[in-house]
Protein backbone atom coordinates (compact mmCIF):
# COMPACT_ATOMS: atom_id res chain seq x y z
CA UNK A 1 0.00 0.00 0.00
CA UNK A 2 1.09 3.67 -0.88
CA UNK A 3 1.99 5.66 2.19
CA UNK A 4 -0.55 7.83 3.08
CA UNK A 5 0.74 11.74 2.55
CA UNK A 6 -3.16 13.11 1.86
CA UNK A 7 -2.57 15.46 4.46
CA UNK A 8 1.01 16.67 3.48
CA UNK A 9 0.29 16.86 -0.69
CA UNK A 10 -3.33 17.89 -0.47
CA UNK A 11 -6.69 15.79 -0.80
CA UNK A 12 -6.66 16.12 -5.09
CA UNK A 13 -2.53 15.63 -5.15
CA UNK A 14 -2.44 12.57 -3.28
CA UNK A 15 -5.36 10.98 -5.28
CA UNK A 16 -3.98 11.87 -8.56
CA UNK A 17 -0.55 10.22 -6.99
CA UNK A 18 -1.86 7.34 -6.02
CA UNK A 19 -3.90 6.85 -9.18
CA UNK A 20 -0.70 6.57 -11.22
CA UNK A 21 1.24 4.59 -8.42
CA UNK A 22 -1.28 2.09 -8.47
CA UNK A 23 -0.86 1.98 -12.34
CA UNK A 24 2.86 1.20 -12.09
CA UNK A 25 1.19 -1.94 -9.63
CA UNK A 26 -0.05 -2.87 -12.62
CA UNK A 27 3.11 -2.30 -14.61
CA UNK A 28 4.96 -4.63 -11.72
CA UNK A 29 2.70 -7.75 -12.03
CA UNK A 30 3.13 -8.16 -15.84
CA UNK A 31 0.23 -6.00 -17.17
CA UNK A 32 0.48 -4.32 -20.85
CA UNK A 33 1.75 -0.65 -20.73
CA UNK A 34 -0.29 1.47 -22.51
CA UNK A 35 3.04 4.01 -23.30
CA UNK A 36 5.71 2.00 -23.05
CA UNK A 37 8.97 3.72 -21.84
CA UNK A 38 12.20 3.91 -24.20
CA UNK A 39 14.33 1.11 -22.14
CA UNK A 40 14.72 -0.94 -25.61
CA UNK A 41 15.87 2.46 -26.67
CA UNK A 42 18.73 3.08 -24.03
CA UNK A 43 19.63 -0.62 -25.00
CA UNK A 44 20.29 0.11 -28.80
CA UNK A 45 22.19 3.40 -27.12
CA UNK A 46 24.05 0.83 -24.76
CA UNK A 47 25.19 -1.21 -27.88
CA UNK A 48 26.33 2.07 -30.09
CA UNK A 49 28.33 3.19 -27.25
CA UNK A 50 29.97 -0.01 -26.98
CA UNK A 51 30.51 -0.67 -30.82
CA UNK A 52 31.66 2.90 -31.33
CA UNK A 53 34.58 2.50 -28.40
CA UNK A 54 32.99 5.22 -26.65
CA UNK A 55 31.30 3.53 -23.33
CA UNK A 56 34.85 3.66 -21.57
CA UNK A 57 34.23 7.54 -21.96
CA UNK A 58 30.77 8.03 -21.41
CA UNK A 59 31.33 5.95 -18.23
CA UNK A 60 34.11 7.80 -16.84
CA UNK A 61 31.99 10.93 -17.27
CA UNK A 62 29.15 9.46 -15.41
CA UNK A 63 31.59 8.31 -12.44
CA UNK A 64 32.67 11.76 -11.21
CA UNK A 65 30.68 14.77 -10.46
CA UNK A 66 32.09 18.17 -11.26
CA UNK A 67 31.25 21.52 -8.98
CA UNK A 68 29.58 23.97 -11.65
CA UNK A 69 28.59 27.35 -9.15
CA UNK A 70 25.87 29.92 -10.04
CA UNK A 71 24.98 33.01 -8.82
CA UNK A 72 21.48 34.67 -8.10
CA UNK A 73 21.91 38.29 -8.00
CA UNK A 74 18.59 39.91 -5.89
CA UNK A 75 17.37 43.17 -5.63
CA UNK A 76 16.62 43.71 -1.82
CA UNK A 77 18.28 40.83 -0.43
CA UNK A 78 18.28 40.82 3.18
CA UNK A 79 22.18 41.85 4.74
CA UNK A 80 21.93 38.60 6.49
CA UNK A 81 21.39 36.37 3.49
CA UNK A 82 23.97 38.13 0.89
CA UNK A 83 26.56 35.72 0.59
CA UNK A 84 23.92 32.62 1.44
CA UNK A 85 24.97 29.28 -0.21
CA UNK A 86 22.76 26.43 -1.32
CA UNK A 87 24.36 23.10 -2.39
CA UNK A 88 21.95 21.27 -4.65
CA UNK A 89 22.04 17.66 -5.95
CA UNK A 90 19.54 16.23 -8.13
CA UNK A 91 18.83 13.61 -9.83
CA UNK A 92 20.57 10.52 -8.23
CA UNK A 93 19.05 7.56 -9.89
CA UNK A 94 20.91 6.02 -6.70
CA UNK A 95 20.17 2.07 -7.64
CA UNK A 96 21.07 2.13 -11.50
CA UNK A 97 25.11 2.16 -10.38
CA UNK A 98 26.20 3.76 -7.66
CA UNK A 99 29.82 3.75 -8.20
CA UNK A 100 29.97 7.57 -8.52
CA UNK A 101 29.32 7.99 -5.04
CA UNK A 102 32.73 8.18 -3.35
CA UNK A 103 33.66 10.98 -5.85
CA UNK A 104 30.24 12.30 -4.80
CA UNK A 105 30.88 12.44 -1.14
CA UNK A 106 34.24 13.63 -1.69
CA UNK A 107 33.32 16.43 -3.67
CA UNK A 108 30.40 17.41 -1.05
CA UNK A 109 33.42 17.06 1.46
CA UNK A 110 35.44 19.65 -0.01
CA UNK A 111 32.33 22.81 -0.11
CA UNK A 112 31.46 25.02 2.37
CA UNK A 113 27.48 25.60 2.07
CA UNK A 114 24.63 26.95 4.17
CA UNK A 115 21.89 24.88 3.45
CA UNK A 116 21.44 21.79 1.38
CA UNK A 117 18.54 20.93 -1.28
CA UNK A 118 18.36 17.58 -3.32
CA UNK A 119 15.37 18.08 -5.75
CA UNK A 120 14.24 14.73 -6.76
CA UNK A 121 14.98 11.19 -8.68
CA UNK A 122 16.16 9.09 -6.00
CA UNK A 123 15.60 5.77 -7.16
CA UNK A 124 15.37 4.54 -10.82
CA UNK A 125 13.62 2.07 -11.25
CA UNK A 126 9.98 2.64 -9.12
CA UNK A 127 10.84 -0.55 -7.05
CA UNK A 128 14.45 0.27 -5.47
CA UNK A 129 13.19 1.93 -1.93
CA UNK A 130 14.77 0.10 0.40
CA UNK A 131 18.27 -0.35 -1.64
CA UNK A 132 18.28 3.57 -2.46
CA UNK A 133 17.31 4.14 1.76
CA UNK A 134 20.87 2.09 2.07
CA UNK A 135 22.75 3.63 -0.65
CA UNK A 136 22.04 7.23 0.32
CA UNK A 137 23.34 6.70 4.02
CA UNK A 138 27.16 7.56 3.36
CA UNK A 139 25.58 10.94 1.16
CA UNK A 140 23.45 12.11 4.35
CA UNK A 141 26.17 11.44 6.38
CA UNK A 142 28.25 13.73 4.91
CA UNK A 143 25.61 16.78 4.54
CA UNK A 144 26.40 19.15 7.44
CA UNK A 145 23.76 21.55 7.02
CA UNK A 146 19.92 21.52 7.07
CA UNK A 147 18.65 19.21 4.02
CA UNK A 148 15.95 19.61 2.57
CA UNK A 149 14.29 17.39 -0.47
CA UNK A 150 11.23 17.17 -3.21
CA UNK A 151 10.35 13.93 -4.82
CA UNK A 152 11.15 13.48 -8.61
CA UNK A 153 8.89 11.24 -11.30
CA UNK A 154 11.02 8.27 -10.26
CA UNK A 155 9.99 8.33 -6.76
CA UNK A 156 7.08 6.65 -5.24
CA UNK A 157 5.52 7.48 -1.57
CA UNK A 158 7.02 4.55 0.33
CA UNK A 159 10.67 5.73 -1.13
CA UNK A 160 9.44 9.41 0.40
CA UNK A 161 8.36 7.58 3.64
CA UNK A 162 11.52 5.72 4.04
CA UNK A 163 13.71 8.11 3.19
CA UNK A 164 11.91 10.79 5.74
CA UNK A 165 12.45 8.14 8.38
CA UNK A 166 16.38 7.92 7.46
CA UNK A 167 16.56 12.17 7.87
CA UNK A 168 15.61 13.50 4.77
CA UNK A 169 12.78 15.72 5.16
CA UNK A 170 10.40 16.31 1.95
CA UNK A 171 8.28 19.57 0.83
CA UNK A 172 5.33 18.17 -0.62
CA UNK A 173 3.43 21.07 -1.63
CA UNK A 174 4.76 22.76 1.88
CA UNK A 175 6.37 25.50 3.28
CA UNK A 176 8.99 25.91 5.71
CA UNK A 177 10.46 29.68 7.06
CA UNK A 178 14.59 29.19 7.43
CA UNK A 179 15.89 31.56 9.59
CA UNK A 180 19.41 33.27 8.76
CA UNK A 181 20.22 35.20 11.73
CA UNK A 182 17.45 37.97 12.26
CA UNK A 183 16.30 37.53 8.59
CA UNK A 184 13.67 34.89 7.15
CA UNK A 185 13.23 33.55 3.71
CA UNK A 186 10.79 30.73 2.70
CA UNK A 187 11.99 27.44 1.27
CA UNK A 188 8.67 25.55 -0.66
CA UNK A 189 8.93 22.44 -2.49
CA UNK A 190 5.99 20.73 -4.89
CA UNK A 191 5.40 16.86 -5.63
CA UNK A 192 6.62 15.89 -9.04
CA UNK A 193 4.99 17.84 -12.23
CA UNK A 194 5.44 15.52 -15.01
CA UNK A 195 4.91 11.91 -14.23
CA UNK A 196 2.57 12.07 -10.95
CA UNK A 197 1.38 15.35 -11.73
CA UNK A 198 0.77 16.18 -8.21
CA UNK A 199 2.22 19.31 -7.65
CA UNK A 200 0.60 22.29 -6.58
CA UNK A 201 2.43 25.40 -6.48
CA UNK A 202 0.02 27.88 -5.24
CA UNK A 203 -0.31 25.54 -2.18
CA UNK A 204 3.19 25.53 -1.31
CA UNK A 205 3.64 29.12 -0.76
CA UNK A 206 0.28 29.17 1.02
CA UNK A 207 1.17 31.78 4.76
CA UNK A 208 4.02 32.85 3.03
CA UNK A 209 4.19 37.14 3.89
CA UNK A 210 4.48 38.67 -0.36
CA UNK A 211 7.75 40.45 0.00
CA UNK A 212 9.94 37.21 1.33
CA UNK A 213 12.16 35.84 -0.66
CA UNK A 214 11.05 32.66 -1.90
CA UNK A 215 12.86 29.44 -3.35
CA UNK A 216 10.77 27.19 -5.26
CA UNK A 217 12.30 23.44 -5.38
CA UNK A 218 10.45 21.52 -8.22
CA UNK A 219 11.81 18.45 -10.02
CA UNK A 220 11.17 19.67 -13.47
CA UNK A 221 11.68 23.46 -14.74
CA UNK A 222 8.37 23.29 -16.94
CA UNK A 223 6.82 24.96 -14.11
CA UNK A 224 9.15 27.97 -14.27
CA UNK A 225 5.79 29.78 -15.57
CA UNK A 226 3.33 29.55 -13.18
CA UNK A 227 5.90 29.80 -10.23
CA UNK A 228 6.88 33.19 -11.87
CA UNK A 229 3.19 34.02 -11.70
CA UNK A 230 2.83 33.11 -8.63
CA UNK A 231 5.32 35.69 -7.47
CA UNK A 232 8.60 33.07 -6.37
CA UNK A 233 11.90 34.24 -7.00
CA UNK A 234 13.94 31.80 -7.62
CA UNK A 235 13.30 28.28 -8.52
CA UNK A 236 15.58 24.92 -8.58
CA UNK A 237 14.97 21.94 -10.75
CA UNK A 238 16.57 19.21 -12.31
CA UNK A 239 15.18 16.24 -14.23
CA UNK A 240 16.60 16.94 -17.54
CA UNK A 241 20.29 15.88 -16.99
CA UNK A 242 21.20 18.20 -18.76
CA UNK A 243 20.63 15.95 -21.88
CA UNK A 244 22.78 12.69 -20.74
CA UNK A 245 24.01 12.05 -24.26
CA UNK A 246 24.74 15.23 -26.24
CA UNK A 247 27.00 16.72 -29.25
CA UNK A 248 29.77 18.27 -29.10
CA UNK A 249 29.20 21.76 -27.22
CA UNK A 250 26.38 19.94 -24.62
CA UNK A 251 23.49 20.20 -27.57
CA UNK A 252 20.86 17.65 -26.33
CA UNK A 253 20.97 14.65 -29.10
CA UNK A 254 16.94 13.96 -27.39
CA UNK A 255 14.45 16.51 -27.35
CA UNK A 256 12.75 16.26 -24.06
CA UNK A 257 10.12 18.11 -22.10
CA UNK A 258 11.28 20.65 -21.53
CA UNK A 259 12.07 23.51 -23.33
CA UNK A 260 15.89 24.13 -24.70
CA UNK A 261 16.01 27.53 -23.05
CA UNK A 262 15.67 25.15 -19.70
CA UNK A 263 17.83 22.00 -20.14
CA UNK A 264 20.60 23.02 -18.48
CA UNK A 265 21.98 26.43 -16.44
CA UNK A 266 20.47 29.62 -15.15
CA UNK A 267 17.00 30.51 -17.24
CA UNK A 268 14.71 33.82 -16.39
CA UNK A 269 11.09 33.91 -16.70
CA UNK A 270 9.68 36.69 -15.43
CA UNK A 271 10.85 38.61 -12.74
CA UNK A 272 11.66 34.93 -11.60
CA UNK A 273 15.19 33.25 -11.61
CA UNK A 274 15.46 29.30 -12.02
CA UNK A 275 18.24 27.27 -12.42
CA UNK A 276 18.57 23.08 -14.02
CA UNK A 277 20.95 21.29 -12.86
CA UNK A 278 22.54 18.54 -14.95
CA UNK A 279 22.34 16.13 -12.09
CA UNK A 280 24.64 13.40 -10.64
CA UNK A 281 23.30 10.27 -12.20
CA UNK A 282 21.81 9.33 -15.37
CA UNK A 283 18.22 7.45 -16.71
CA UNK A 284 18.79 3.55 -18.20
CA UNK A 285 21.92 3.64 -18.65
CA UNK A 286 25.01 4.83 -16.67
CA UNK A 287 26.81 6.65 -19.35
CA UNK A 288 27.01 10.55 -19.68
CA UNK A 289 28.58 12.00 -23.04
CA UNK A 290 29.47 15.80 -23.00
CA UNK A 291 27.03 16.49 -20.42
CA UNK A 292 29.22 15.55 -16.97
CA UNK A 293 27.06 15.03 -13.64
CA UNK A 294 27.01 18.13 -11.46
CA UNK A 295 26.50 19.37 -8.07
CA UNK A 296 25.77 22.80 -8.03
CA UNK A 297 26.87 25.42 -5.27
CA UNK A 298 24.55 28.82 -6.03
CA UNK A 299 24.95 32.18 -3.79
CA UNK A 300 22.63 34.53 -3.22
CA UNK A 301 24.06 38.16 -4.14
CA UNK A 302 22.31 41.60 -3.76
CA UNK A 303 22.02 43.81 -6.78
CA UNK A 304 24.14 46.86 -6.06
FE1 LIG B 1 16.33 11.98 -13.38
Amino acid sequence: MPVDLSNRLGCKAWQQRQRIENSVKHIAKGKKLKNPPPWCQYRILKSALRISGLWGVTYKQYLHPTVERNTFHITDLKSDLNGFKILQISDLHLDLDPAYLPSLVGCIKALKYDLCVLTGDFQNSFNAADQVVSLIRPLLDEIRTQVFAVPGNHDTSDLISKLETAGLPFLLNENIPLKIQKSNFYLCGVDDPIYYRSHNLAKARLGVPEKELTILLSHVPTTGPEASVLGYDIQLSGHTHGGQICLPGGIPIAKGSSPRTRVKGPWQEGNLQGYTSSGVGASHIPARLFCPSEITLHTLRVVN
